[in-house]
């Protein structure tokens, strides 16, 4: 896919005072003193910086930004002041945001090179800044020819270290970390932001192929005679209406040492509707563009697996994304149809825009079948899930306590916002039918949770966790280290769990 380069970061230390860039970035808390660096930096510029700042009503809050230009009384050209908030509110989340919005008021001034003052204890506060202007230097802006000679590239940013500060952990490590996390971050963006005409399943399948490669991640690509051979009855059906072919994605992450690559593996599923038309229970015209990201939560699959492999993790990670267009078309899956699933279990289609959990529930099964120490599934499952949690809050489901809440911890610690919802057993009766085990779709009450139920019947006795994505796959509008658009959800918070688990020999 075309995107737009990431700038080269570096770690370097020196005065902000004395050092040279388009931008210099001073992190400001809200405090009736300014901090040591914007004091001085301050006093640099006789004062000017923290009385028109002050002027300007900027007060350090966490949604404020300030710029000025320091007409060659400093090496930097400009100063950037990014509020952080009051102090005892200050927390990596916060920091990631106010490093995002100081890189895009960069860009948006046209900077080639940005030096940030790491605040703080950087064993703390170097991660979250590095992530959050990582993702905030983010654009997907290769389609548009007019103006390109403005949109000037962010080449460079130096995060500066502040002299004798504690060093906690190896701060190149962290460096790599962060940076390795938000790239796989901004690949899965760049890929749901893809429109559904460029990214079909076999472009998908393309694209993992091309990640895996110089990573020593394994890929195999299954299609629709495959597809039927592995009795995936409910996954076929979804694909069969497109002229573009469905792809049963997989892609495995192994360690090197044969005694961790048979520890029992994390395996992780994503949705990967290229385009949602609906199929023949056709959508309205109304907003079906959005559709584009109905692959958002296998583009958080293969970001995490190319995480994997680029912090060598020490038991396997296993991804399988479950690509189709679900078009309406004379070869297409109707309402009525009866399907047969992997498990055997049967499903009646009463309407083909509910083909998120027919996708689904047949490759959960077939990872299933692998005896995952974790199987965890994203998904862009229910406008419900919209409905009741809003854009910046994703579902969680689960059926083991002790995993859902590794990954609310995973995903609080990321800056990832899930909330977890029930999986309601009464509700498992709205999926009855009358011709087979069960229908595709409930009624219109608790329609995540129904969605969620579904999927349950395919995951056997599993640690399972389902994470519906539909609501932050895209963000409504710009804010902190987030543009409009899609957002890369589930990238961190899996990097964040797997990690964690990682450290603690699980
Ligand atoms: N991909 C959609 C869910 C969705 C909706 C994602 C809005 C992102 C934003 C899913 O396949 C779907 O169409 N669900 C329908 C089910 C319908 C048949 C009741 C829905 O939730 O509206
Ligand atoms: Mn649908
Ligand atoms: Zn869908």
């Amino acid at each position: 896919m075309p995107d737009t380069p990431a700038p080269q970061f570096a770690l370097a230390s020196g005065a902000p005072v004395g050092t040279r860039a388009d931008v210099l970035v001073l992190f400001a808390e809200e405090a009736p003193k300014p901090n040591g660096v914007v004091a001085e930096v301050n006093q640099a510029l006789s004062g000017q910086l923290l009385r028109a700042a002050t002027e300007e009503g900027f007060r350090g809050k966490a949604d404020q930004t300030f710029i000025l230009h320091t007409h060659g009384k400093l090496p930097a050209a400009r100063v950037v002041l990014v509020g952080t908030g009051p102090r005892e509110r200050t927390d990596a989340e916060s920091l990631r945001q106010a490093a995002g919005r100081a890189v895009k008021a960069a860009q948006r001034v046209r900077a080639r090179s940005v030096a940030m003052a790491v605040p703080g204890d950087p064993g703390e506060t170097l991660g979250p800044v590095a992530e959050g202007a990582m993702l905030g230097a983010y654009r997907f802006d290769q389609y548009r020819t007019e103006g390109r000679e403005e949109r000037v590239p962010l080449e460079a940013v130096r995060l500066l270290l502040p002299d004798g500060a504690s060093r906690s952990r190896p701060l190149g490590e962290v460096l790599e970390r962060a940076l390795h996390v938000t790239d796989a971050a901004n690949f899965a963006r760049t890929l749901v932001n893809e429109p559904a005409g460029r990214l079909t399943p076999e472009a998908l399948a393309e694209e993992a192929s091309q990640a895996a490669k110089g990573r020593g991640l394994e890929v195999r690509v299954s299609g629709p005679r495959e597809l039927k051979k592995l009795r995936m009855g409910m996954f076929y059906a979804v694909g069969q209406g497109s002229q573009n072919t469905p792809r049963l994605i997989e892609i495995s992450y192994r360690p090197k040492k044969a005694a961790a690559a048979r520890l029992r593996p994390v395996s992780l599923v994503g949705k990967a509707i290229t385009f949602d038309s609906g199929g023949l229970s056709l959508k309205s015209a109304e907003n079906m563009a959005d559709m584009k990201s109905d692959m958002a939560g296998s583009a958080a699959v293969l970001g995490a697996l190319q995480v994997a492999a680029e912090l060598a993790l020490p038991f396997p990670v296993l991804g399988y994304l479950g690509a189709a267009e679900n078009m309406p078309s004379g070869a297409a899956y109707r309402p009525g149809d009866i399907l047969v699933s992997r498990l055997g279990k049967t499903v009646e289609v009463t309407n083909t825009d509910a083909e998120g959990r027919l996708v689904l529930g047949d490759v959960l099964a077939y990872a299933g079948e692998q005896n995952p120490a974790a199987l965890i599934d994203l998904a862009t499952l229910t406008g419900a899930c919209v409905v009741a949690l809003g854009h910046w809050v994703a579902g969680l489901f689960s059926n083991s306590d002790g995993l859902a809440s590794e990954l609310l911890a995973a995903a609080a610690r990321a800056g990832e916002s899930f909330w977890r919802l029930p999986l309601v057993d009464l509700q498992r009766e709205t999926l009855r039918s009358d011709v087979a085990d069960m229908k595709n779709l409930g009624d219109r009450w608790g329609g995540a949770i129904s969605a969620a139920i579904f999927l349950r019947e395919f995951v056997g006795d599993a640690a399972w966790a389902h994470l519906d994505i539909a609501g932050p796959a895209l963000a409504p509008r710009e804010r902190g280290y987030l543009g409009k658009g899609a957002t890369g959800i589930g990238v961190r918070t899996l990097a964040e769990f797997l990690e964690k688990r990682a450290r603690s020999g699980d």
